[in-house]
């Protein structure tokens, strides 16, 4: 049996029902967070339920949990649904109201939903890298909200799968933004570069857990855009999320990073980046060196 919570309630999933008019369903108009969970423990949820909360107060929309409230609500759902190894999704939408684009009454209840899975860790992939597209950034200009409404990014996805690749790199004009779900770093002579967290980008919480990586370990991260011509003439490209952890790039538009391996700073970074999710989370059971 499957649980999810609905509305600060933890019921079985085919009880779950959503109006047809739900404001998330008609417009997408909500926000959502997609957490990890190694070992049956959440990792950097305290990052992701902050950034949801700032998500939501960006459109305007109250959550009406506070944060330690919808920390032991997903703790408790994860331990039911007997979560090892997977991610818990959670959004929250303006609420059901007759359709009108203005926002409905103030009072209109949100509605708040969250599902868990299991999900592996891409370690086969994270070992060997992963082929890129660049495709041009058509989304709107407040990408920095985790906004329900990904079609830009959708369609950018599916251009990257239909060209057998596993991540768009998406820019604007020259500028190279961030992935379709993720971002981007580029390596050029020893320093790590990366679009700053602006309304462009969504401020990932991988990348900013890098960023605190990088400061303990001396190595050079600078918060700078950079250009098409710059990322392919890169040392080595990486992507970073919450489900591709750090993810080597080895081929862009069919032109090869670092000879098409991952570089040593790829994997220094993945090797930094497994000890912190063992310090919050215990051990890790398959590593990218296993398979
Ligand atoms: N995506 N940029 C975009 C556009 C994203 O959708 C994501 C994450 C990231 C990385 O953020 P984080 O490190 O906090 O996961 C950057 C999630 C995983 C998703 O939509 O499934």
């Amino acid at each position: 049996m499957e649980f999810v919570i609905l509305n600060g309630e933890i019921i079985e999933r085919n009880e779950a029902k959503i109006d047809v008019e739900d404001r998330g369903y008609q417009f997408g108009d909500g926000v959502y967070e997609v957490i990890r969970v190694y070992n049956g423990k959440m990792f950097t949820s305290k990052e992701h339920l902050e950034r949801f909360e700032k998500s939501a107060g960006n459109i305007g929309i109250s959550v009406p949990y506070s944060l330690g409230e919808m920390s032991s609500l997903l703790e408790q759902l994860i331990l039911k649904n007997d979560i090892q190894l997977g991610t818990v999704y959670l959004q929250i939408t303006r609420g059901i109201s007759p359709r009108n684009h203005a926002f409905p009454h103030a009072e209109t209840p949100t509605t708040m939903v969250a599902y868990t899975r299991q999900v592996e860790r891409p370690v086969g992939n994270m070992k060997s890298g992963v082929k890129a597209i660049l495709t041009e950034d058509i989304r709107w200009l407040r990408c920095d909200i985790k906004s329900l409404n990904l079609l830009g990014n959708l369609l950018a996805k599916q251009k990257a799968v239909e060209a057998g690749c596993f991540e768009a790199i998406q820019h604007r004009g020259e500028t190279v933004t961030e992935g379709s779900s993720s971002n981007v770093f580029i390596v050029k002579d020893g320093t790590i570069f990366t679009h700053p967290a602006d309304n462009l980008i969504l401020n990932g919480i991988t990348r900013k857990k890098l960023q605190e990586i990088c400061s303990t370990h001396s190595i050079r991260l600078e918060e700078r855009s950079f250009s098409i011509e710059e990322l392919m003439h890169a040392d080595e490209v990486l992507m970073s999320s919450t489900t591709a952890e750090i993810m080597p790039i080895i081929d862009i538009d069919g032109n090869k990073v670092n000879g098409g391996v991952p570089g040593e700073m790829s994997k220094k970074l993945q090797e930094l980046f497994e000890a912190e999710i063992e310090i919050q989370c215990g051990q890790l059971v398959t590593t990218p060196g296993e398979i």
